[in-house]
């Protein structure tokens, strides 16, 4: 009150040019209102500050589309699944692993669609062993492209006549891009003119052979999709002259596998399959909280269905499943999931998220943006050693992502447990243009795919 007293005597005699005068006591009244209407704003601030804490606001880099916006169909299915009940307890019974002699790179590329995006003539033909052009449809129990489609994958199967050992194959369907696929395995007849609509592409465009990416057949779609393939294979079998290669893009959460698939049987007909094991937290109201995009491990304090949402876990799951090592070619990505903090001092794992970020598009960023991101707000990643993988975060936003030394262990883990290879979505969310300075020092053209194919290249020389 002290002060307010003399802060108010000296205005006074400002006001009064020096002259005291008693009877204006109205100012006194309008300081104290003021005061009463200042003090609690201010001391929420205060307290919220000191609570909260005081962020400066972060630079954004520009929103690309890179990352297929698509994928985020994925990714809500992926999150909405962890409440089923868990139950798998399969042993592992370790036998000697066939010796892999090379590894499949195989990368996923999204077709370019306005001029900004990743180009054909950008592509380099000796990094990925085979690229998988994503997303033909299926039509009318057909395969089926649209002109702009054709006209690059022409310009792609031309790189094959640069590195002669390049596959290509077309991609079909893709996240949320399942129309067509139920009616066309419903029965013999229709599944009968997809495959020849599939063999007269493969000639057609002189590609390498096709993927089937339908995100996901349901328990009673699982049989017709199974009889598919077998019919794919055989139909192959009685055309040595036109051989072929068929994948399948399939599902990471044993969830999702055990509904959709009949392993042992796939085993027999596909020449290997993309294990889609990314995606494994993401911003979802059912999850609303921090997580690792891609874990290679769970951590020690994840229990029951959270200790299996990891590459590791995934990828044995498959083999006990029945599918052989060497045709498991693990996914990895080049692009991160952002979360929005509810607390920025709880950042760890786990921690209280109310929605995506605000870093790239709906929760997904690539890799450029995403290192342009952290140098420009001065943030060190964290590396989390149980899973594997980095992630950052600064005020509210908060980021998993992948970076060389993370590819780096999960390349070194399909190596050493000789599985098939690594599959990675995709060439366009890698920093194909060289900008950014932290990874594989500094300003080389894909620094991460790169990096994967330097551990597979290393392996090759044992
Ligand atoms: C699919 O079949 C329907 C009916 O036969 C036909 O009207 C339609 O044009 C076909 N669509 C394509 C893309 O061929
Ligand atoms: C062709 O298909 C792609 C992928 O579905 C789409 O993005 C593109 O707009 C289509 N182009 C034309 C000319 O229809
Ligand atoms: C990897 O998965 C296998 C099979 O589920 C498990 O036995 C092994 O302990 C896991 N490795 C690590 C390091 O968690
Ligand atoms: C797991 O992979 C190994 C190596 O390819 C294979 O020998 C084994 O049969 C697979 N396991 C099952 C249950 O199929």
């Amino acid at each position: 009150m002290m002060l307010t007293d003399d802060v108010c005597r000296y205005r006074v005699l400002i006001q009064t040019g020096g002259r005291m005068d008693k009877g204006r006591s109205v100012d006194w009244k309008v300081i104290v209102i003021l005061a009463v209407l200042i003090t609690p704003p201010l001391l929420f601030y205060i307290i919220y500050a000191i609570v909260f804490g005081i962020y400066p606001s972060l630079k954004y880099p520009g929103v690309t589309m890179n990352v297929p916006e698509q994928s985020i169909n994925r990714a809500v299915l992926y999150n909405s699944i962890q409440n089923s009940s868990f139950k798998t307890n399969f042993q592992l019974k370790e036998r000697k692993a066939n010796y892999v002699k090379t590894y499949k790179l195989v990368c996923y590329y999204s077709l370019p669609t306005t001029a900004d995006s990743l180009q054909v003539d950008e592509l380099d033909p000796y990094l990925c062993t085979h690229i998988n052009v994503a997303f033909a449809k299926v039509v009318n129990n057909s395969i089926l492209i649209n002109d702009s489609q054709k006209e690059s994958l022409e310009k792609l199967v031309n790189l094959k006549n640069i590195n002669k050992d390049l596959k290509i194959l077309m991609s079909v369907g893709g996240s949320g891009n399942d129309v067509g696929f139920p009616e066309m395995i419903s029965n013999h007849k229709n599944r009968k003119s997809f495959i020849q609509s599939v063999r007269s592409y493969v000639k057609n465009f002189k590609i390498d052979g096709v993927d089937l990416d339908w995100e996901f057949p349901n328990e009673h779609q699982k049989v017709h999709f199974t009889q598919l393939l077998e019919e794919f294979r055989k139909s192959i079998n009685r055309n040595p002259n036109y051989p072929y290669l068929l994948t399948v893009a399939v599902a990471a959460p044993y969830t999702i596998v055990d509904s959709s698939y009949a392993v042992s049987y796939m085993n027999e007909f596909v020449d290997f399959i993309n294990l889609m094991s990314y995606d494994y937290h993401f911003y979802t109201r059912e999850t609303p909280f921090t997580g690792i995009n891609s874990p290679l491990y769970a951590s020690d304090n994840e229990k029951f269905i959270f200790s299996t949402l990891n590459v590791n876990f995934s990828a044995y799951y498959w083999n006990h499943s029945g599918m052989e090592r060497s045709k498991i070619i693990i996914g990895l990505p080049t692009y991160g999931h952002t979360f929005r903090l509810a607390n920025p001092n709880n950042n760890g794992m786990y921690a209280p998220a109310l929605g995506y970020g605000e870093l790239g598009n709906s929760g997904f960023v690539d890799f450029p943006q995403l290192c342009q991101f952290l140098a420009s707000n001065q943030i060190t990643p964290i590396f989390d050693m149980e899973n594997k993988s980095p992630y950052a975060f600064k005020g509210y936003e908060w980021v998993s992502f992948d970076n060389s030394q993370s590819l780096r262990y999960k390349a070194e883990y399909i190596r050493d447990n000789r599985f098939g290879g690594a599959m990675v979505w995709c060439l366009n969310s890698d920093d194909y243009k060289g900008l950014c300075q932290s990874e594989n020092g500094g300003g080389k053209r894909f620094p991460l795919i790169s990096t994967i194919k330097n551990v597979f290249a290393n392996g090759n020389q044992l």
